[in-house]
Parts: C-alpha cells; structure tokens; sequence
C-alpha cells in the first residue's frame, strides 16, 4: 500500500541557519491556550500505528463569549480534532456519521489509494445517517492537510465540519519549536444563532460563493494569544472556509513563508501578506514585535477575488489578538533558511490538456458554471495513463477567481498568464485568478482511479465547476 515515486525519496533538507536553542526566545507558558486545538487520541500502542475515531453530528459550539451555534462538528467542535502523524504511519479512522444527512470523509491534499478518497461513486458509497465507515491508509508525505465531507460540501463545509491533519517529518527541524496550527473559515449565522440556509441569495449567491458573517480561527471569533515580542512562532495554516479568502496581515510585519500545500517549499519567501484561497495551506514563521505590553491585531484583508468582492464591505475582519507580555523584546534573528530541493517534473512528452471555466446565464435568469463549455454532468473526464506527464492549462474567463483542486496528486504550477511562478512548491490547490490563465504540470502515478478535481468555493463546484481525470483505465471509449 506504501506509495513511492523517485521525486518523493528525493526530499532533501538543508538548514544553513539554526534557529534559536532550545529554551531560548520560547512563548511564555500557556501562551496558546485560547488557540491550541484538541487533538485526536490515539488508541493504539504501535508506534507507526494511528488509530483514531471520528464522528460526525451536531453539538453545540460556542465561537465568542455568549455566541452559540448548533453547528455540524466532527467529534463535537470545530474544527474538528487536530490529527497529528509522522510521515510514513499508518492512519486508521474509525468513523461514523450521526447526521441527519449520508457523508463521507475526504482527505484534501493526501496521495491515499482511490478507495480512501471518500467520494461518493468513485471511492466508497456514501455512508448513511447512523452508518460507519473506517478510513485506512499510509501517510505518504509530510505537511499540513485537512479533511473534509465529500457530500453536499458546501452545506456541510460552512456548517463546521472540517479539520486539520499535520504530518510531521521527524528529521525536518526549522529551528522554531512553538508551532500553532490555525485553521481558517466562517460560518453563517441568523440574528438568532441557528445556520443560515446554505442556498441564500440563490443561483446569484452560489455564482458569487458565499460567505459566512462570522470569521473563525480555530472555531473562535477574534480569539487572543500571549506572546513574547519578537520571539518565532510557526504557522501551520489551512483556509477551511468554503468560499472567503484570506489575506493575513500582521501590521505590515513581515511573514517568512517556507511551505506550501504538500510541505516545505524550494526557498523561503519574506511576505508582508499572506494570501489563501480556500483549501491552500501556509507553512509561515512569524515574530511578532511590539512594545511590552501591546498589543498586535492579526487581520485578514478584504481580497479581490472578482466582482463585487470589494465593494461596500468591511476592508479588513480581525481574526486574534496578540498580547505581548512584560518581558524585554528578544532582540531580531535571522530567520531559518529553509530549504528544499525540489526536481522540477520534465515537460518532455507531456500532454496538453486545456481546461476553460466560464459561466452560462439561463432565460430563466440562473447561472450555471461550465468546463469547456458543458455542465458538470456532460462533462467528459480527462483520460490519463500511469506514468503519464501532463499539462494542465486552465483558463478563467469568468469574473471570479477559482481556487482551483486536483484530489491525490501534487502538481507544480508552470506560470500566470505566461509569467513563471517560483518558488517551485508541491500544490493540490491553486487560485486561478478572474480573467487569467494558469498552467500546471502533473504526474499521474500507479494510483489508478477516478479522481475528482474543482472549484474549492464549494458553492462553484455545485454549481459545476468540476471534473474527473480517469486514471490507468480502459480509455477506448473516449476520445480526447
Ligand atoms: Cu478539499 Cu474535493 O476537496
Ligand atoms: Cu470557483
């Protein structure tokens, strides 16, 4: 079941710069309580065994003092339970759904067998309400991922259930031992705390993607965290929202970004914001700086992600405080030079493989969403062999951005309308801008399946901003 391909043995760390020693420029105690998320407990006694349980259903959760939902929740909060392996374990999830409504479990980002996907049809049947389902595979590749239903997504992602799954590499040290995991998303909420209906605004409001009114880190609305001024801190991050982005800003400080969606990048990049679109991931280090004292605000920036995304809203949603304490500010470091080297995929004999999203408004005055000019459910799927290179070119001529997701394979992107992206970064999501084209390269494994890929505005995928490639089947009846 052990999955492997050369580029994947071919990870090599290099640290040019140790961070600080242990025990020195450490938060103080207790520094991330009101952040730190629960974390799944492992049952059983091997080491390279994680064996967890998961349920889905609705429970009470409460996202500021005073302010509570019925939210669905996989094992009773959101997000759900922060599952934490090493790369190469074995993950066994057993889980059961207590909804009202049949689901599935999807393991975003993860190079797991077709079977362990959970899409419906093509994984696994959907498991009904009160059914169970166990989830076991091995955890090829470290980095943070997340999960996620596969059924009604964009109902069930804005309702709460989501979770973050960190793989950790024993051998990679970045020198900053206090690490936080932060998941990102909203939820939408009547005056009167129960859900908004997750088709609001209509076929407009799923063209447009929507948004929840209250803006979650770690399930809690503008939480608070202590820290020592000037002292590292590493950012896991995940945009579990089903349709916000977020542009994190930290008072213009400035955030050193050394990974991506499958882990560390190529070289760090110095960002004085962070951009993610729904379903990427950031690996950031940060050191906040201010007075003894102060305090920072992290904030998330209103991002232009295509019409009417900008106007006549707040510019800016607070997302946690950052309390500095009395101590004496440590002074600046350098930061850890972290790097990977990363092969660039040979293009030599690659096939072309053109995708245009665009969107269609009806008589009737409703939007549908279309792949090269077809509904979802014309669509043909993409045929690809094992082993096969392919060049995906994806076109946006709507006026909205699209994070763009391909299940169970990495990819590196090539460039933006013709401009190269570096650093080279392992990615399963990536934003295609409204009015741009973005082109990939993948290389399609032994893993042989149907493997979906979409919009991550959930409300875009249902509205048919989704595809399959067939991998290693009998092609003879397509054509391409
Ligand atoms: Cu997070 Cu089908 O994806
Ligand atoms: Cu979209």
């Amino acid at each position: 079941m052990r999955m492997t391909s050369t580029w994947s043995l071919a990870l090599l760390w290099s640290i040019l710069c140790a961070g600080p020693a242990a025990g020195q420029g450490r938060q103080p105690e207790g520094w991330d309580r009101n952040l730190r998320l629960p974390e799944a407990v492992d049952t059983n006694t091997d080491p390279h065994i994680v064996e967890i349980s998961l349920d889905a259903r609705i429970a009470q959760v409460e996202i500021a003092p005073g302010v509570r939902a019925e939210a669905w929740t996989y094992n009773g909060a959101i997000p759900g339970p922060l599952i934490r392996v090493h790369v190469g374990d074995r993950l066994i999830v057993h889980f059961s759904n207590h909804l009202a409504q049949p689901t599935t479990v999807h393991w975003h980002g993860l190079r797991i067998p077709i079977q362990m996907d959970g899409v419906p049809g093509h994984s696994q049947p959907e498991v009904p309400p009160g059914g169970s389902f166990v989830y076991d595979f091995i955890v090829p590749d470290a980095g943070l991922f997340w999960y996620h239903p596969h059924v009604m997504s964009a109902a069930a992602v804005g309702f709460g259930l989501y979770g973050a799954l960190l793989v950790d590499d024993p051998t990679e040290d970045v020198g900053v031992p206090d690490e936080l995991v932060l998941v990102l998303s909203d939820i939408e909420l009547r005056p009167d705390g129960t859900l908004e209906s997750p088709d609001t605004g209509g076929s407009g409001g799923m063209a447009f993607g929507r948004e929840g009114n209250h803006v979650l880190v770690n399930g809690r609305e503008v939480s608070r965290m202590v820290a020592r001024s000037g002292a590292p801190q590493r950012w896991r991050v995940v945009n579990a929202a089903k349709s916000r982005y977020f542009d994190l800003d930290l008072g213009g400080q400035i955030f050193t970004r050394i990974g991506a969606d499958g882990g560390l990048q190529q070289y760090p990049e110095e960002l004085k914001d962070v951009v993610l679109a729904p379903g990427e991931r950031a690996d950031l280090i940060v050191a906040p700086r201010a007075a003894p004292g102060a305090e920072l605000v992290l904030q998330s920036f209103l991002y232009n992600r295509g019409y009417g995304s900008t106007e006549a809203r707040p510019l800016s949603s607070d997302l946690f405080t950052i309390a500095m304490t009395g101590d004496p500010a440590v002074a600046p470091m350098p930061r850890p030079q972290v790097r990977r080297a990363i092969e660039p995929l040979s293009l030599a004999g690659a096939t072309a493989v053109n995708l245009e999203l665009s969107i269609t408004q009806q008589a009737n005055g409703t939007f549908d969403y279309r792949i090269n000019g077809e509904p979802f459910l014309a669509g043909k799927p993409i045929p690809a062999k094992i082993g096969e290179t392919q060049i995906w070119t994806i076109t946006n001529t709507t006026v909205w951005s699209h994070p763009f997701h391909l299940h169970g394979f990495f990819f590196q992107i090539l460039d933006k309308d013709g401009a190269p992206v570096r650093p080279l970064a392992w990615k399963d999501t990536i934003n295609v801008p409204y009015k741009q084209t973005m082109r990939f390269v993948v290389k399609f494994d032994e893993r042989e399946g149907s493997w979906m890929f979409h919009c991550h505005i959930l409300d875009h995928a249902e509205g048919g901003l989704m595809g399959m490639v067939e991998l290693g089947m009998d092609h003879s009846q397509h054509e391409r």
